[in-house]
């Protein structure tokens, strides 16, 4: 989308039909809604969304637009891992001992790994003395770009080779139609092969009226699938350098997620952890939606429900740099730069520029900085130049005029 500066989808030939993510993504939000009602028998007004750790704030600001369009407001967004950390904090009981737990999450996109300690402290709940959990996060780390989707290419691939060599006439993937068959059929054959070591695949008149057939093992899966296996630890090898952390320190490890139930993720992963369990005290599915809605009804007035301290951070630094507005130049000239020399000069006499959240600073914090200027002022919010951000993703946060 040319006009808008980003990406939106238009359906079959019908051009003028553009769909922005964000209105997907509202419209996704809607059924959930609506579901959610017919389920709680209530309107949904608040809402709180995961968000995978590596988000930007453009990317956590597209999904609160998609919220505005879907009609509903965000109390607040919610790391998966972290929310899936509340949900396994939320019904137990820790002592003042620290209790540390690795969480690995494989999705269907990508992989993230975060650690997080479990304590507690003595305060006052309703009124009375009690012992109330708390953890935070200390570590976290990913690969955006590892997930069962990958899995399912692996295999999508592999049928498509095979294809083409019973068709002998072509190649299949110029065929968008038969692809998406390859492809529904690779998400199905992964998970059957997560339960049997091998099976037939046939998907009938797969293209140019040929059925496709073909005999699978979880062994074939396994070698044509070595190049993602090998990525599965590094996530756990710098969360826990992070955390200055040893496997043997861990209390526990959690698997979330869907793609981690793959057999020879599990094997691979059951080795590094040196025959610790991969235990499953939080559904993989659903662990990260529970915390979730946890997190919502401590947020929200109209839900009582137990006290749960929970303290993440941020892995992206920010900083703010501060400029004066040369009077001739007025506003627009503060942010975007005047043509007149003279003034340029002018306002380059002043300025400022500083580090205000380092990597690691606490979330839910804010920072006073003070300083006297008789200058109108323009103060730009970035991510800090040593944030290591994703290639396509601005380091632009926010602009204002302070005058
Ligand atoms: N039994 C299974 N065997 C192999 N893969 C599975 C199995 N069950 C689910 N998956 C895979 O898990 C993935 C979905 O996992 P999950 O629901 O955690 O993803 P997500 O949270 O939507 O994605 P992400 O966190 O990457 O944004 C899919 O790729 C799916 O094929
Ligand atoms: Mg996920």
């Amino acid at each position: 989308n040319e006009t808008r500066g980003g990406i939106s989808f238009s359906q079959g030939k019908a051009k003028e039909m553009n769909y922005s993510p964000e209105e997907l993504t509202a419209m996704m939000l809607t059924h959930a809604r609506d579901f959610t009602k017919d389920f709680g028998g209530k309107e949904i007004r608040d809402c709180v969304l995961t968000v995978p750790s590596f988000y930007t704030v453009h990317e956590r600001q597209a999904l609160v637009s998609a919220v505005e369009i879907a009609q509903m407001k965000v109390l607040s967004l919610i790391e998966e891992n972290t929310a899936a950390a509340l949900q396994y904090g939320k019904d137990r009981v820790f002592d003042e001992a620290n209790h540390t737990v690795l969480f690995y999450n494989m999705g269907a996109a990508s992989t993230q790994v975060s650690i997080a300690t479990y304590s507690a402290y003595s305060g006052k709940e309703n009124g009375k003395n009690k012992s109330i959990g708390i953890f935070e996060v200390n570590a976290k780390s990913w690969d955006a770009e590892l997930g069962g989707t990958d899995f399912d290419m692996v295999l999508t691939e592999l049928f498509a080779d095979e294809f083409n060599t019973q068709w002998g006439k072509g190649e299949v993937r110029e065929h968008p139609r038969a692809m998406a068959k390859l492809r529904a059929q690779a998400l199905k054959t992964k998970h059957v092969l997560s339960a049997n070591t091998e099976i037939p695949v046939k998907i009938n008149s797969l293209h140019d009226d040929l059925d496709f057939k073909m005999h699978i093992t979880r062994a074939t899966f396994e070698e044509k699938a070595a190049g993602l296996l090998a990525r599965i630890t590094t996530p756990i090898d710098e969360a826990l350098a992070k955390a200055e952390l040893t496997v043997e320190q861990l209390d526990s490890v959690e698997m979330i997620g869907g793609a981690q139930r793959i057999p020879k993720i599990q094997s691979i992963l059951g080795e590094y952890f040196g025959g610790k369990p991969l235990s499953v005290h939080v559904n993989a599915d659903e662990g990260a939606a529970l915390g979730a809605a946890f997190h919502a009804a401590n947020l929200s007035t109209s839900f009582k429900v137990r006290k749960t301290g929970m303290v993440d951070f941020t892995t992206l630094p920010v900083a703010v740099g501060l400029k004066s507005i040369p009077k001739d130049v007025g506003l627009l000239g503060g942010l975007f730069g005047g043509n007149n020399k003279e003034a340029e000069e002018e306002a380059m006499a002043w300025n400022k520029s500083t580090t205000l959240f380092k990597e690691g600073s606490k979330l839910d914090s804010k920072k006073t900085i003070a300083f006297h200027h008789d200058y109108d002022i323009a103060c730009n919010v970035s991510y800090d130049a040593s944030a290591t951000l994703p290639a396509t993703a601005s380091d632009r946060i926010a602009a204002y005029n302070i005058t």
